[in-house]
Order: C-alpha cells, then structure tokens, then sequence
C-alpha cells in the first residue's frame, strides 16, 4: 500500500480514516498520524465523495467516480477519479483510492517551461555580442559630443547616455542566462537558502508581509547551485510580494519530503526522483490570465516597470538542477511549487 503512486485510504465503519498510504498523506498535506481518525467528511467538505461511500457500503460492491472536484482541508483543489471497494476480511472497512487527473498534464506543463529557458539562453548571448558592444560606442560618443553641443542640447545628450545605460543594465541582467555561468552540484541546505531570503526581503522589498514556515525538519539536502537556488528564491518571493496587498499581506514557504515524483532526463537518461518539494505561497490577486499561458517566457510581464525576466530565470535554472517547476493560482492563494533532486549520500539537514 505505502508503494502505491495513487493515494489510498482505509476508512472504518464509521467513515474516518483507519490507515493512508504515503501518496495520500502528500496529497491531503498531512501525516499518516494526523490523518489517522479524520472523519471523510471533513477530510474533503463538500463533495461527492461521502456519498459514493455510502453507496458502496449499502450496495456491497465497489462504486466509480470520475473526474470529481474536490477541495482538500487544507484548500488545495484538484480533479480525481475516485474507486471505492469493500475489505471482505474486515468488517465494515473500506478502501478508497483517488487518481488524482492534473499529475500528468502537471509534468508536461513543467517539461515545456524547459523550453522557454532554452530559447533565452540563446537570445542572452546575442544580447552580449551584438547589443552590448556599439552600445559601449554609442554612450561615448554621446559623451565626445557633450563637450562641444549648445548648453540647450546638453539634455538631449544627457539622454542619449541615461538610456544607454538602461539597456545596458537589462542586457546585464540577461547575462545570468548565458550558459557560461556552470551549475554546481553540492548539497545545500534548502532552508538555509530559503531563510537567507527571507531575511533579505523582510529587509528591503516585502516589508510589509508577513512571512509564515512550515519546514520539514528532517529533509536531506538539496543537490544544487547555492547561489543560484539562492536566485530562485529571490525571485520567487520578489513577485510574491509585489502581489500581496499592501495590508495583510502573507508569504507562506514550506518544504516537504514527497514520494514519487519523477522527471525524464533531457538527455534521455532514466528519470531522476525529485523528492524535494519547496512551495512559495502567497494572498495575492493572483496571476492574471492573459500572462499564464507564456508564464516562464522572458519579456512576459503585467508591471508597468516589470522586466518579465524573474521567472525566465527561474525557469532556467530550475531547468539546470533537472527539476520541475508548476504553479497554480486563484485570488488569495497563489502557490509556485518547485520540485528538486537529493544529494546523494548527502548529510540530513535540519532547519536553521
Ligand atoms: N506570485 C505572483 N502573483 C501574481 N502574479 C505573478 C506572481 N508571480 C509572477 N506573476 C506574474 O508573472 C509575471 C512575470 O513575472 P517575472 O518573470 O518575475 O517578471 P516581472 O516580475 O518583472 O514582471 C508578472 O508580471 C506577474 O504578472
Ligand atoms: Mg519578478
């Protein structure tokens, strides 16, 4: 039962659960302890899924659900098919298993942000060759010029430099693409990452928010580039915070050891287990519609002064580690989720 992929429950003739396999304690967010007596009904309020039980129980035989909206206690929503069957060697017991839909188009939504990052790798560097260069050439010649320009067009000289500096600083911002810069394999302690941000944007851009942990102590460390996991994070809580409200407004991040999830290889390699899930919530308005569907791509922004290259970034990066990034959004409740490769043999880490 605790090697299925699909979540499973025992539930006694009273509707609470008597046993969850280790795919279900991922799912509802909980322990196999805490889930350990929760009434059904509690469990997933409000949706069919009470009522498929007692149709099970009082017709002896197994009931099929498909494609139920559920919502679980702690608020995640998801679509499942659902099976219930009775135990003949136990009274009263049931068993009931959820496959849950979104898992799979979940992956393939991770999988195609890895393309998103390939194609700034590419546009990074001819940033750097073509632009960057006549760019040198042009703010000194705007300077030459300065010197001998009527007083009255010394502004428009001015100009000509300021902006040249702009692009300057965005072309240099695109240099974290250029694949130059090597990702490192060493085990690092993930929450010392995510605490080093924290403190970093308590004091400076999300002064306002509220931060919240919920840190799985006993996570072994993360295979991976410490400065640029560092990056990843930044980003991440960066536009969560610009989301959340001015009042109240409240990032949760939370790490969780989760069983089975996998990726392909990008080299065609056997698919390597990505057990460390990170997740950066926030209360936000949510991301809006029409920037979702090209999310990951570089230039996508809904902010005036935005560059739309946080998350092109993230995407990149993430891509380096082998791991899988996906999100959902809805108003209030905004959740990037990053899914990332163990260390082998790496020491168990405990947050700081
Ligand atoms: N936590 C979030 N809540 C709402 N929208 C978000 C969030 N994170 C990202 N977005 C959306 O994604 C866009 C792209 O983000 P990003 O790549 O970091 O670029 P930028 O922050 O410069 O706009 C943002 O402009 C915003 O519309
Ligand atoms: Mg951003």
């Amino acid at each position: 039962m605790q090697a299925l992929a699909h979540p499973v429950l025992v539930l006694d003739a009273h509707d609470r659960v008597a046993q969850a396999n280790a795919a279900a304690e991922a799912l509802f967010e909980m322990s196999a302890a805490q889930l350990d007596g929760l009434a059904l009904a509690g469990l997933l309020p409000g949706s069919a899924v009470v009522e498929l039980v007692s149709q099970c129980r009082a017709q002896g035989r197994s009931v099929a659900g498909w494609e139920l909206q559920l919502a679980t206690a702690r608020g995640g929503r998801l679509v499942a098919d659902l099976h219930t069957a009775v135990l003949p060697e136990a009274r009263g017991m049931i068993v009931l298993t959820l496959s849950v839909r979104t898992a799979r188009q979940r992956l393939d939504q991770g999988l195609s942000h890895r393309g998103a990052a390939r194609s700034v790798v590419g546009l990074a560097e001819m940033l750097a060759h073509e632009v960057k260069n006549p760019l040198s050439g042009i703010r000194g010649a705007a300077q030459l010029l300065q010197a001998s320009v009527d007083p009255g067009d010394r502004a428009l000289t001015d100009l000509i430099v300021d902006e040249v500096d702009r692009i300057c600083a965005l072309v240099n911002r695109m240099d974290a693409f250029s694949v130059a810069a090597e990702t490192r394999r060493e085990p690092v302690n993930i929450h010392e990452v995510l605490e080093r941000v924290r403190r970093l944007a308590q004091s400076g851009f999300a002064r306002h928010v509220r931060f919240a942990e919920r840190y799985d102590p006993s996570l072994p460390a993360v295979s991976g580039d410490r400065d640029q996991l560092i990056q990843v994070m930044l980003n991440l809580v960066k536009n969560a915070a610009e989301a959340t409200p001015r009042e109240g407004g409240e990032i949760h991040l939370a790490t969780r050891f989760q069983y089975g999830a996998r990726a392909t290889r990008r080299d065609g390699g056997p698919a390597v287990a990505l057990p460390i899930l990170v997740s950066i919530q926030d209360n936000g308005a949510g991301i809006p519609e029409a920037v979702r569907p090209h999310l990951f791509e570089p230039f996508v922004t809904s902010k005036t002064n935005g560059s739309g290259l946080g998350l092109a970034l993230v995407a990149k990066i993430v891509g380096d580690h082998g791991g899988l990034i996906e999100f959902d959004s809805q108003p209030r409740r905004t959740c990037f989720r990053l899914m990332l490769p163990i260390a082998e043999g790496g020491p168990l880490l405990h947050a700081s």
